[in-house]
């Protein structure tokens, strides 16, 4: 078998790790449950959460990666022989949630298309609610959009991965700040940034703080073992710490010029900013129709969540690709061709279930949302929470090895062990209810 691939520099670990967090949760998700979750007091919240609880199981799950030099079931197998069957879960998380992520991925494509070919509707609300409805144009999307992820993670990590990451990355920012810039220029734009900025209290409570820890854990990437294969092909890295917070620093920024770019943009139009999932698909074309040159602003603001897909649709890629590639020892196209087969053999009923199959349902979750609802409240969690048992329990890793600074060493320490693994149990136990 060839030899493990490595980053071909720092930037090249940093800029594809951005790549992997910065996604849909970004500029889809972020903003919306911001909006069901009262606006800045959510943002102060998440902000909190990120910086601190979540810094913790990222770089635990980075180290891993970094110490084992292994995929995700090899890492844990390395550990000890019977924590095998932990690290196949990370994999299996991964390909389902491809399943459900690389949808929203075909309906962006639709709305580039549409964007292109002119984008004039009367009721977006009715469009859209039509348009995830068919039966067969979004299969053939979402098959499209799985094509490129896997077209790209095949190609290797040096000439695939890290090659378009180092040209989406920048052009995901480039064109976020040309739509930021158009929307505070929006009359009464200033709404929207007090929505963003100016904190109503009443607004707190332990609901909104644990949406807001979900949001952290998922828009990381953390728990599917994408970060731990990313890890694994870090040279060297003196300062793992730096590079995290770069990481958490970036993917926050993106997270919240994704706000600044939307919400001035709602409240101009006097629309709402809490409709949950259509906010990017009703709510902002309906904008993009009422503005000047709309149809381009609209096919930037599509281009730009693709790009942010792409980067993360490969990392959710690579993980099961690095375990197949590893452990049966065959190459990077067959692992990839079987991974497209059985990831489209899951999302072609989860397609479905927006129409045909609406009415088949598992624990009252349609296809759809069962894959969410198992993967972010349920397996995404409970693999983080396996590996920081691990770490701080079983391998007792401690700070000072990671962290220079004794403090931080000590309250990494105690995080890893106690207030990480208690949580996300909370998260698990209220995501399951
Ligand atoms: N972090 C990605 C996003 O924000 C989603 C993701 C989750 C990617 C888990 C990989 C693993 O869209």
């Amino acid at each position: 078998m060839s030899e493990r691939p490595n980053w071909t520099s720092k930037y090249a670990f940093i800029v594809t790790t951005i790549g992997s967090a910065v996604g849909l949760g970004n500029i889809w998700r972020f903003p919306y449950i911001m909006g069901q979750n009262g606006g800045a007091i959510f943002l102060a919240v998440y902000i909190i959460l990120i910086s601190t609880i979540c810094f913790i199981p990222l770089i635990n799950e980075l180290y891993i990666g970094k110490l084992t030099k292994r995929e995700c079931i090899g890492a844990y197998e390395s550990i000890n022989r019977n924590f095998k069957f932990l690290g196949v879960l990370n994999p299996i998380t991964g390909i389902l949630i491809a399943a459900f992520y690389f949808i929203v991925g075909g309906w962006i494509i639709n709305y580039i298309l549409k964007s292109i070919l002119n984008f004039n509707i009367n009721d977006y609300g009715e469009y859209f609610s039509n348009f995830i409805q068919q039966p067969v144009y979004p299969c053939i999307l979402t098959i499209l959009f799985l094509f490129i992820c896997i077209f790209v993670t095949a190609k290797g990590v040096k000439n695939g991965i890290e090659a378009t990451n180092k040209i989406l990355m920048p052009l995901l920012a480039a064109i976020l700040i040309f739509l930021v810039i158009i929307s505070i220029n929006l009359p009464n734009a200033n709404i929207g940034l007090e929505y963003m900025f100016k904190p109503d209290f009443s607004k707190l409570n332990s609901h909104m703080v644990l949406a807001a820890l979900g949001q952290a854990f998922f828009t990381l990437s953390i728990g599917m073992g994408a970060l731990l294969t990313y890890g694994s092909y870090i040279k060297e890295d003196k300062s793992l710490v730096k590079s995290v917070y770069t990481i958490i620093l970036s993917d926050t920024a993106f997270a919240i010029l994704a706000g600044i770019m939307i919400f001035p943009a709602v409240f101009s139009f006097n629309m709402e900013p809490n409709s949950g999932a259509g906010l990017v698909f009703v709510t902002l074309p309906k904008i993009f129709s009422q503005i000047p040159y709309g149809n381009i602003v609209s096919l930037a603001f599509f281009i730009l969540l693709l790009c942010a897909a792409i980067t993360s649709g490969i990392s959710i890629v690579e993980g099961p690709c690095a375990s197949m590639v590893e452990r049966f020892k065959i190459s990077r196209a067959k692992a990839c061709t079987i991974l497209f087969i059985v990831i489209s053999v899951l999302a072609i009923p989860a397609t479905l279930s927006f129409g045909y199959l609406s009415d088949f349902k598992i624990l009252g979750k349609t296809i759809f949302e069962f894959l969410d609802f198992l993967t972010s409240n349920l397996m995404l969690p409970l693999n983080t929470l396996f590996l920081c048992i691990i770490s701080g329990w079983y391998l007792k890793i401690k700070g000072i090895n990671i962290i220079k600074n004794k403090f931080f060493a000590l309250l990494f320490d105690a995080g890893l062990r106690f207030v990480v693994p208690i949580a996300l149990i909370c998260l698990m136990l209220i995501g399951l209810n």
